[in-house]
């Protein structure tokens, strides 16, 4: 049973799918592991701690991948790379939303089985698994974080010798992972925070941070779907939610959005009137940027700024806390592995309520 760890090679990915902690267990209870030479180094961990772990160090990633039983990464696998899977071996990483057709195809030449990370169920015996969430978590904190540096303002209320500084005003919308940790953020440090979310539970769990809720007739635009996620709101209730998000941003200094809807584009949710309506200087930090944004005119990857209004379309937040984020996506695949890993072999069942939504066909 060989767990091969290579280096990432995907443009701004910083992660390594196996922290030296996640190792030490996994040789512990019997397994080979094989990591590329350098795959933690750029989010903290050394070969030195692999090795002290019990790892193999291998030069490249095809001796990496040489004998794997499972080879993980956090970015799919390349068709290239897939050229030098071993027949019949698995594969675990993220797929969507970079895997294309073409390296299925690669993957699937090689009777590799490839495992889904963002399809782990959203039950509670998956709940350890889940890389969504552990990295929304990221997202939703480094999103604040970033708004926060562009803000020509700080956030919190400050009594100085030199006056008193108001403290500034900060909206979230959409209140999941990401925009559950980023209210947190946003109010520890010491911003006057607001939220939105169509799924009514949501809204406790916004004042439960110590949050207000932006004024709207929640029961009006509610639209809760299947298994705790949002459905797409009908047109005229999103109409009536822009309308409601443009008269709250005015009095707004930073805005991060997060609203999603699984396996769709995003929601628009605001407007080019509701960004015109803003104060010069604020900013707006669109979350959903990678799946067509919150906003229409968020450029992922860019910082724009429109009539004095700030607006950053980060791409994989995660990555730039690298080390925390692996170490979370690290135990998350670590307790997938153990949950298939049955007397040192892998044991991949179709029919498992866990395994069988992440195999990708
Ligand atoms: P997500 O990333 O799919 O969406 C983010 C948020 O956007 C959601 O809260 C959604 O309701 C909201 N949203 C969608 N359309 C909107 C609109 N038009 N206006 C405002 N907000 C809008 O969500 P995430 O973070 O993945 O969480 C979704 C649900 O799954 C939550 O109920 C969460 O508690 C639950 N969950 C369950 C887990 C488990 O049981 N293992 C693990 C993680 C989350």
């Amino acid at each position: 049973m060989q767990i091969s760890v290579p280096k990432e090679r995907a443009a701004l990915e910083t992660r390594v799918a196996l922290v030296p902690e996640s190792v030490a267990k996994l040789v512990k209870a019997g397994a080979t592991v094989v990591v590329e030479k350098d795959a933690g180094l750029a989010s903290g961990f050394t070969t030195e701690q692999y090795e002290k772990a019990g790892a193999t160090i291998a030069a490249d990633f095809a001796a990496t991948v040489s004998g794997a039983t499972v080879t993980c990464k956090v970015q799919p696998v390349t068709s290239a790379e897939a050229a030098a899977l071993p027949q019949g071996s698995a594969a675990v990483s993220y797929w969507l939303p970079y895997g294309t057709p073409d390296t299925l195809t690669a993957i699937q030449a090689r009777g590799v089985k490839l495992l889904a990370l963002e399809k782990v169920p959203r039950i509670t015996r998956a709940q350890s698994m889940d890389v969504l969430s552990s990295q929304a978590t990221i997202s939703g904190y480094k999103a604040v974080l970033m708004g926060a540096n562009a803000l020509p303002k700080l956030l919190p209320m400050l009594s100085t010798a030199a006056g008193t500084l108001v403290p500034a005003k900060v909206f979230v919308i959409g209140a999941g992972v990401a925009g559950l940790q980023a209210i947190a953020t946003a109010k520890r440090l010491g911003g006057i925070v607001s939220g939105f979310d169509v799924r009514p539970a949501a809204a406790e769990q916004i004042l439960s941070l110590g949050a207000s809720l932006m004024k709207l007739d929640l029961a009006a635009v509610a639209a809760e779907g299947e298994g705790g996620y949002a459905r797409a709101q009908t047109a005229e209730q999103q109409v009536d939610t822009q309308a409601a998000i443009a008269a709250h941003m005015k009095e707004m200094d930073l805005v991060i959005t997060t609203a999603a809807i699984p396996g769709k584009k995003a929601p628009v949710l605001i407007t080019e009137a509701a960004v015109q309506g803003m104060k010069p200087g604020s900013v707006i930090v669109d979350l959903a940027s990678e799946t067509g944004g919150n906003y229409e005119g968020t450029k992922p990857g860019e910082t724009i700024v429109a009539q004095g209004v700030t607006v950053i379309g980060p791409l994989n937040l995660p990555a730039t806390a690298p080390f925390h984020a692996s170490q979370m996506f690290s135990r998350n695949v670590l307790t997938f592995l153990n949950h298939v890993i049955k007397d040192n072999a892998l044991t991949l069942d179709e029919a498992d309520e866990i395994t069988g939504p992440m195999l990708v066909k």
